[in-house]
Formats: C-alpha cells, structure tokens, sequence
C-alpha cells in the first residue's frame, strides 16, 4: 500500500465536511458520497422507504437522490421539516376518542390527497409542455389550488378537517357515509389521475419526505400523520414507473407506531435499511480527506493510490499506546457506527490539535483531547434522541458511573433492579421505569446501545446492537457500557 505523507501546512484547510447532510452537500458530498448497494437500490425506485438511526445517512441518499434526478431533468419535489408540526397537528384535530373516527385511514387519505396536488401542481408549472391529458390537470390546479403562500402542510390539515367534520359533525347517517365514500376515494381529483398517468410517460417526478423525527412527540396525531403517510407512499408508488414517493424514518418511530406493524407485510418489501461497518466509514473519511487535499492542490492520482487506511493514518498518525487494531480501530469502536459520529468526533480531534499543537498527522493525544467533550455530546444526544420512549435516560446511564466497563449479568441485574424500584434515584421523569423488569431495562440498554454483550463465551468480542441483527440477549452473562459513553462517566478502558 502506498504510504501517503500530508504536510502539515494544509492543517488549516482540512476538512471532514458537515455533520448533517442538508449543510454536507453544499460543502463537498457529491464528490465524497459514498454509493453503496443500499443507495444503489433507492436510486433504482425498488426501495422507498429509508430506515436509519439518526446521523446514518438518511438524508444524506435524499440529497444526492434529488441531485442526480434534477441533472436528468426530473422535477424533484422535497418535504421539509419546517412544513411539519405535530404539535399543530394534536392542537387541530379532534382526539381519537371525540368518536371513532379512524384517525389512521384518514391521514392516509389526506397524505394521498396532498401529493397528488403537490406532484400535479408539478407538472402543472409554468414552461411545462403538458402532453395529452395536461390541460385538466392545468384546469384543476388553476381553478383549486392557485393561492400562494398555503403551506403543504396546510392542505393536509383542510382535507382532515373535511373528514373530521363528515365524521363528527350533525349528519344524517347516510349522507355522513356517501360523503365520506367521496372524501376516502378522493373524488376531487380521482378523474385526473388517468391524465396525469399520460403526463408521466413523459416526465418524471419524485417526492422525498425527510425529517420526520424532527418534533416527533409520540401522539396519536403524529402516529397516524408518519402511518397514513406509509399507505399513502405504497398507493401513488403503484400509479406509474415514473413516479415514486420516498420517505425516511428513524428506526425507533418506526417500532413506535403500532399501525406500521400491523401493515408491516405492505411495506417490508419496499424497507431499505442503512447501515455502516468500520470499513465503510473509513472509506467514507478517507474519501473526505482525499477531497480535502486535493482541494489544496494534492495531486489527485497520488491520493487515489493511497489506500483508505493509509490517508487516515497521513491525518491521525497511529500513535503507540492506541491499541493494536491502530487509531481508527479506537475511534469507531467509540461510535454506533454512524457517519455522523464518526465526522463529529474526527473533527473534535483536529480541532483540538489545531488550538494546541498543530502538526500532520496529529500529535498523539489528539483522540484523547477530543474523546470527553464527544462523549459526554454523545451521552446527551443518545438519551435526548429517546425523550419520548424513555424520558431520564441520561440519568439511568449516571447509574453507571465509576462501575468498571465489564459487569456480569447478576451486578447489572442489581443494578437494574435498584432503578427500577427506585433505590438508585433518577428523575422524576424517568417514570418508564417503574413498569419494568431489570431484564426489560437491560434490553432497553442494550437497544439505544449503551449496553454491549459477549454473546459467546470469553473470547468473542463485545458486540453492540448497531453490529449483530439478532441476539438472544437473556442467554448473555457479560456485557460492557459501550465505549462511546466510558469517558464520559468516567468509567477507565477494562
Ligand atoms: N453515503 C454517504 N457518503 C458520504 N457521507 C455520508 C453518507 N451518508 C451520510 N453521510 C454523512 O454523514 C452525516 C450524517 O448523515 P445524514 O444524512 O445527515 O444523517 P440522517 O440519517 O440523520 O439524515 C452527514 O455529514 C452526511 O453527509
Ligand atoms: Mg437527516
């Protein structure tokens, strides 16, 4: 492998990018976009439902997707998270049990509704050369929807409050049901959608709705507002080849919302799900450092030579001390093995060395400079990431201070046993915990992956949840706080 030498004088130039994809892609992602088969199968259309945790990359296929499409003339058409609000959403619409108004088959009517307006006010646009069948769907949008300034999110709300008022208001039972009948097969707009299967033979139009975590709060809204979005998703993907509808979702809302489960056998087919191995990531920082020097004037065919390992350890040196596997062997096993992470803690790194000894590759304590201020970040950004589910959670992980990395199972039992009853004494928020098990606990650990286990016997590794797809986790005897949040509790490498 060819050895790669960076003076120190690019130290200031150098950059590992942005740690969210919306600011990452003005910065250089396109030409550091790591393609895997994952994106390769989004690209495709025969996947359009984007699973990950947050910071893997969900956004990041959404950018470069919407980027590839618009270079091949597609009109690209993307939900932002300032056009959602749950909170909106639970203030406006009556609760659940106002009358059984099936809250979930209406947003899913509604969601149908909004984008078939917001894709036909697409293709309806000014310039557009609408082939055979246009002109209704010009004629519709110009007589219905030609007010500026309605958010999208606007026009979901009206078409709920229609079913709403159907559903609940003073009518008599049956108008109340042919009315309804009207609402749920979108009678509106039902007639045009053999036109706009016409004008899609000759354009192609993708939604990407992104974000939507952003605000999540669990309700009953915002459960059928991401649900009726999934059905909506499945029913438009069936119109046309030249039409898809992507969304992306944080794992844990998705095993969140009842609804998702029961329609899982519609979906699961369509669920691509993403995920990064430490060879993955340290492609995707080499790739980074790789830009970054050429930027600088680096000569391109010297740095593609270099392999990935060689231009980490050109930035990050491999400085004795660093446990054998070397210094990025360190910094991922201190990550759930999310791009995210991995850029933030990088970046910790070379700023710290900046500030105080600035040489290439970074002196040798620069991870370690880094390594508190990541930790406790990530600590806190883990349990404010499951506010909803388990509110406290940082105070649950505090439990664990000063306690040795490596527990048996029978001391974190007890462990578990005196938070669960209270003995340890964390929030008042923390009010999960009183309805559950010391073994329930150890699985929550374990699932928002503070808790690593040896699955077998004493010479397998510690595995965590974001490396092993399943794992009988009641069979496990030892298990470790995972290294991610160690400095930060002040809990010293086992
Ligand atoms: N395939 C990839 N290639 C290169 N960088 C990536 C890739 N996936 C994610 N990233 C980077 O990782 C960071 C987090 O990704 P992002 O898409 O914002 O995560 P999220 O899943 O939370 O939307 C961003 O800086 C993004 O550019
Ligand atoms: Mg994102």
């Amino acid at each position: 492998m060819v050895r790669l030498a960076l003076s120190p004088k690019i130290l200031h130039g150098l950059d590992f990018g942005a740690p969210a994809a919306e600011r990452d892609i003005g910065r250089g992602l396109e030409k550091y976009f790591v393609e895997s088969p994952a994106y390769r199968r989004v690209e495709a259309g025969d996947k359009t439902i984007v699973i990950g945790s947050r910071g893997s990359g969900k956004s990041a296929i959404f950018q470069m997707l919407a980027r590839r499409e618009r270079s091949r003339g597609t009109r690209v058409i993307e939900l932002s998270p300032d056009d959602y609000s749950y909170e909106l959403l639970s203030a406006t619409m009556a609760a659940e049990d106002a009358g059984s108004w099936a809250k979930h088959g209406a947003y899913a009517a509604a969601w149908k509704y909004l984008l078939y307006v917001l894709i036909m006010k697409e293709v309806a646009r000014k310039g557009m050369r609408l082939a055979r069948g246009g002109a209704d769907i010009h004629r519709y949008i110009r007589d219905n929807h030609s007010t500026v300034g309605m958010g999208p999110l606007s026009l979901l709300v009206s078409y709920l409050k229609r079913l709403e008022t159907v559903k609940l208001g003073p009518i008599e039972a049956g108008a109340r049901t042919r009315e309804l009948d009207r609402l749920y097969k979108l009678e509106e707009i039902h007639n045009l959608l053999p036109s706009l299967r016409r004008v899609l033979d000759g354009v192609r139009v993708v939604v990407l709705v992104d974000e939507l975590d952003r605000g999540w709060d669990s309700s009953e809204d915002a459960q059928a507002f991401v649900s009726g979005l999934f059905q909506a998703c499945v029913s438009i993907n069936g119109l046309h080849d030249n039409l898809r509808v992507y969304v992306s979702l944080r794992q844990e809302l998705y095993d969140d919302i009842p609804a998702l489960y029961e329609d899982a056998q519609k979906h699961r087919d369509l669920l691509e799900t993403v995920r990064w191995s430490p060879d993955s990531l340290l492609k995707l920082i080499a790739r980074r450092i790789r830009h970054s020097a050429r930027e600088m004037g680096y000569d391109r065919d010297v740095l593609d030579r270099a392999g990935d390992l060689s231009c980490w350890n050109a930035v990050f040196g491999n400085p004795p001390g660093i446990p054998a596997a070397g210094s990025f062997a360190y910094v991922a096993e201190r990550t759930l093995h999310r791009p995210r992470e991995i850029i933030e803690f990088c970046t910790a790194a070379l700023d710290a060395a900046r500030d105080r000894h600035p040489t290439l590759p970074l002196p040798l304590g620069a991870i370690g400079w880094a390594e508190p201020g990541y930790s406790a970040d990530r600590a806190q950004d883990i349990a404010a990431e499951f506010r909803f589910q388990y509110p406290g959670l940082l105070g649950v992980f505090d439990a664990f201070r000063g306690r040795g990395p490596v527990v048996d199972r029978d001391d974190l039992e007890f462990v578990c046993l005196e938070l669960v009853t209270g003995e340890i004494r964390v929030s008042a928020a923390s009010w999960w915990l009183r309805e559950r098990s010391p073994e329930n606990l150890i699985e929550i650990l374990w699932q928002v992956g503070f808790l690593k286990a040896k699955p077998n016997g004493d010479d397998s590794p510690f595995v965590g949840v974001h490396e092993v797809a399943h794992l009988n986790l009641a069979a496990v005897r030892r298990f470790e706080v995972h290294p991610m949040f160690q400095s930060y509790l002040g809990v010293s490498p086992g």
